[in-house]
């Protein structure tokens, strides 16, 4: 796939996508997410793969108590630069990870409030990852972002994948489709100001 050129109509945008499995290449997710993430780049925008094992978070205990930490900091400046967030979790326990809860806890409306989010999911049973995506809504509407309606579940996670792809390409296109209209969404979301303004000078105009 070649990368789309970004132009005046077309800018960049720039995607944080947070894997909220702990087990490295291992991870199912984190494949997902990688699929997910080169589609990303093919569509001309750029991603970070965040990796919350790797960043030494703490346990959010109360507000403002994890400000000075540089695991949270970090953590906060990766994700405040990001035009829009990809969320990719294992279903544990009928919900979404622990681990992605308390990376979502460390971060405030000041960093996510008004973002776009795209939901991932993986499970290991049949059903898929259905209830990690339904409270991963309710999440994010807590922290003041918006959730596409488009959404991946990925079942029988252990069987799913062939290499890096996904062994089913019914699947694998659904998700790189996925990855597409986040894309889209993210530039048009960005863009918003400009068409508002260009909607009212126009109404203005005819007027
Ligand atoms: C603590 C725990 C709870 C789990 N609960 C569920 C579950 O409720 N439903 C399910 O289908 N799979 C469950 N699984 C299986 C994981 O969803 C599956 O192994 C998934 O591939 C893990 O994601 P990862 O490969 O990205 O680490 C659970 C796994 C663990 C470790």
């Amino acid at each position: 796939m070649t990368p789309a050129t970004p132009s005046p109509s077309r800018p960049p945008v720039h995607i944080a996508a947070i894997c909220g499995s702990l087990r490295g290449s291992e991870s199912c997710t984190r494949k997902a997410l990688g699929i997910a993430t080169r589609t990303i780049e093919a569509e001309g925008a750029s991603v970070d793969l965040i990796d919350l094992g790797r960043l030494d978070l703490p346990l959010r205990e109360s507000r403002g108590d994890t400000d000075a930490h540089a695991g949270t900091a970090e953590l906060k400046d990766r994700v405040a630069r990001a035009d829009s967030v990809l969320l990719g979790s294992p279903e544990y326990h009928s919900s979404f990870s622990g681990v992605l809860k308390n990376a979502l806890d460390l971060l405030s409306r000041d960093e996510v409030g008004g973002k776009l989010f795209g939901l991932l999911g993986v499970s290991g049973g049949n059903t898929g990852a259905v209830n990690s995506l339904g409270h991963l809504r309710y999440v994010v509407r807590g922290v003041g972002g918006w959730s596409l309606p488009a959404q991946v579940s990925i079942a029988n996670a252990w069987k799913a994948f062939d290499g890096d792809r996904l062994a089913d390409p019914e699947l694998q296109a659904r998700i790189e489709s996925f990855a597409r209209e986040l894309v889209r969404f993210t530039r048009l979301y960005k863009m918003q100001p400009e068409f508002e303004e260009g909607l009212i000078q126009v109404i203005d105009r005819n007027r």
